[in-house]
């Protein structure tokens, strides 16, 4: 029905008014499709615009679809865009650290609140959810996605698409999810953002796609080509992955939207020399709608009319947009209701979410005894307590990038939190700034250990340090922080450190001399009250890692779930894979978190005897078994991962790959036996027929607390 009401409308449409719907619109912009200076309601009541992006409030939603469904002659109402991406105005952690929590359905919560409060504005299209699988800590936009795994990526994926685009498209709550950035994006060179990405098929097959493609599994009306290019061809000129793969062999049904100028971006890359190639490779390859560029509305009517791009292409990309904004229900709904955005923004029930996702994110790196008595953490009730750094209060920092419509005024800092909690029991210093070589703070910050029984440092990076255009090539605390730590550690003061930070960090020293490190990132506007719960242990950590923390810098990029070598790590030989002055592995792997109690794994059992490929191919599942005790004083949260690795396959597979987990809360004392199902599914792979299969193989199994632990299980896979 949908499909035909798109055709039937696009039939009526003049060129000029299908080029159009192709054109994105920045609110305020003054470039017309013409390359000339343009009112924006003139040009939407011409039928010349097809979305707007990042409009004030639901007022000017309204002032400008009146224009497109009263004044314009097809009467089609603009699709109106922001990046969504943690929140709207209720701010959650950022993404990566609400994938620590290994928990979609919590994602699948937060992205259906921001949904309900973007639409109460008017916003009914976010550019979220981010799934680019990334892998280098240098890269700033690894906070916006779900980490290194494609396992866990496509699980996220899907959910926060679920969560946008509700269960009913046509409900007013309800956001098309943007699926970014196709494809690859992730993988840039040297962990610098932009640049070109080069990388096997193999790769892109098992460790890239999976994020998409199950995003587009779970329905996803749109996506958007990235900045960079793959093997040579920019994403936004892509016809093997826009055209062939997305639309070819996974069915995407949605629109593409390229990223900001992008389409005029071909011409830096040295794919076109002019704006009119660009719009035509790009158009061609499968970019349906041109943010930013204007050189789809300057281009499109005279290529088409000069035969150098088919009609059809154009037709194919306007029924695409059309049909997204029919299944929106935009044509029957184009207004927002301005009175709905009071009730909705920053509803208790958000705010307590949004203090749920903080405290499901965090990740306990550490939490050693001190002087050999109980653990750093959590704190004792009764001590005086000094908390100092230059994150400790800075509303602001606690919102992290792309924050939406959040405000620092909506924030409860770890200080105001604390100061609830303790009264004249805290002492605060700030100590320094993020990025200063001043020591000028340092003598307060001194003088309030000295005062404290305990100090709780709040260090890290500040929000503008990760997300888009914010590589490092350190991954240390930035400024002096690591040098007011080892001043304030000096005291004899025992020391926490609650880490804000957008990205794994390298922090050899502070994992070396700390007792306890927990990992914040960017918390919310709820950051104090989840950080105030968790330190006093009134909520157990249960995060865990879903990005490898390095030791060193140079270690990047690092990630679990590496190819074998020839000749793989082996202390004594030198001639192996490894660094002459540093680890190859971890500080902190993949997987790594502990909680405020402790789980023990039995060995791994695998209850299948035998498998044949063939069997499995025809559905059959090997099972896989382990016991998880909570062997501590109280009740937490445990990840169990299940690990796999595939030996004797005709192309060399990685040591190890997520398969499974399962999040299980167990009460003190209590054994829970974990059992999972390894298909076709999982065990298969891009193998050297270039096909999605099972091989025979031996296989190795874990299930495990994190990708460096567990007692592994072997099977054949006999063919
Ligand atoms: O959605 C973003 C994208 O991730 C980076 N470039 C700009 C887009 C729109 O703001």
């Amino acid at each position: 029905q949908v499909e035909k009401q798109a055709a039937e409308m696009r039939r009526k449409m003049t060129l000029e008014e299908k080029v159009g719907q192709l054109v994105q619109f920045p609110n305020g912009g003054t470039r017309g499709p013409d390359g000339k200076g343009i009112d924006q309601n003139e040009l939407v009541a011409r039928g010349g615009v097809g979305s707007l992006m990042n409009p004030p409030d639901a007022g000017a939603v309204n002032a400008f679809q009146k224009q497109a469904v009263e004044k314009s002659r097809m009467k089609i109402p603009v699709i109106v865009a922001m990046d969504v991406i943690h929140g709207y105005r209720t701010i959650f952690p950022v993404p990566l650290a609400l994938s620590a929590s290994w928990d979609p359905g919590l994602v699948e919560k937060t992205s259906r609140v921001a949904a309900v409060e973007a639409t109460s504005e008017g916003i009914r299209w976010t550019f979220s959810p981010m799934v680019d699988i990334a892998r280098d800590a240098r890269w700033g936009r690894i906070m916006e996605g779900a980490g290194e795994d494609p396992y866990l990526g496509a699980l996220f994926a899907a959910a926060a698409v679920r969560g946008y685009q509700g269960k009913d498209l046509s409900d007013p709550t309800s956001m098309v999810a943007c699926v970014k950035h196709f494809v690859a994006y992730g993988g840039a060179e040297s962990g610098r953002d932009y640049n070109a990405v080069d990388m096997s098929d193999r790769t892109l097959r098992d460790v890239y796609f999976p994020p998409f493609q199950a995003a587009v599994d779970a329905g996803a009306g749109s996506l958007m080509s990235a900045f960079s290019s793959l093997q040579g061809v920019p994403a936004s000129a892509n016809h093997d992955t826009l055209t062939d793969v997305l639309r070819g062999e996974w069915g995407f049904r949605g629109f593409v939207v390229s990223d900001w100028n992008s389409v005029g971006e071909l011409i830096n890359h040295g794919v076109a020399l002019d704006g009119e190639t660009a719009a035509r490779k790009a158009v061609t390859a499968g970019v349906d709608m041109d943010m930013g560029s204007g050189l789809y509305g300057e281009n499109l009517v005279k290529l088409v009319r000069s035969g150098k791009v088919p009609e059809r292409a154009v037709d194919e990309a306007v029924e695409r947009i059309l049909r997204v904004k029919i299944a929106m229900g935009l044509f029957s709904h184009p207004y927002t209701d301005e009175t709905r955005s009071k009730t909705v923004l920053l509803a208790p029930e958000h705010v307590a979410l949004a203090r749920r996702a903080a405290e499901e994110s965090f990740v306990l790196l550490k939490n050693d005894p001190i002087s050999g008595g109980a653990p750093a953490l959590p704190l004792a009730d009764g001590k005086t307590v000094a908390l100092i750094g230059p994150l400790a209060d800075s509303a602001g920092d606690m919102l992290g990038g792309w924050e939406g419509r959040g405000q620092g005024s909506d924030v409860v800092t770890l200080k105001q939190a604390l100061a609830g909690r303790l009264k004249d029991k805290l002492v605060y210093a700030k100590g320094t700034e993020i990025e200063t070589d001043s020591e000028a703070g340092f003598h307060d910050a001194l003088d309030a250990a000295n005062r404290a029984d305990v100090v709780v440092m709040a260090l890290g990076e500040s929000r503008g340090m990760t997300g888009e255009a914010a590589s490092r090539t350190k991954l240390d605390l930035p400024g002096n922080q690591l040098k007011l730590l080892e001043a304030v550690a000096a005291t004899g003061k025992p020391v926490v450190l609650v880490l804000f930070s957008g990205r794994p960090l390298a922090l050899p020293w502070e994992a070396a001399h700390l007792p306890a490190i927990l990992e914040a990132w960017f918390p919310g506007v709820q950051a104090g009250p989840a950080l105030v719960d968790t330190l006093y242990g009134e909520s157990n950590p249960a995060g865990k890692l879903t990005a490898s923390f390095p030791r060193s810098v140079g270690q990047e990029p690092l990630y679990y779930s590496v190819m074998n070598t020839g000749r793989p790590v082996n202390p004594g030989n030198p001639y192996v894979t490894r660094y002459i002055d540093e680890l190859t592995t971890a500080q902190f792997p993949f997987g790594w978190g502990l909680s405020y109690t402790k789980f023990d794994y039995s060995p791994t059992k695998i209850t299948t005897p035998a498998a044949h490929v063939k069997e499995l191919n025809g559905g059959a599942a090997i099972t896989v078994e382990a016991t998880v005790t909570n062997s501590g004083a109280r009740a937490g949260e445990e990840i169990a991962q299940l690990y796999i690795r595939e030996r004797g396959t005709s192309v060399v597979r990685p040591i190890r790959e997520l398969k499974g987990y399962q999040k299980i809360l167990l009460k003190a004392g209590e054994s829970r036996l974990v059992r999972f199902m390894l298909t076709k599914r999982e065990l298969g792979f891009w193998n050297i027929d270039r096909k999605q299969t099972v091989e025979p193989c031996e296989l190795t199994v874990w299930v495990a607390p994190h990708s460096e632990a567990g007692q592994s299980s072997q099977m054949t896979i006999a063919p």
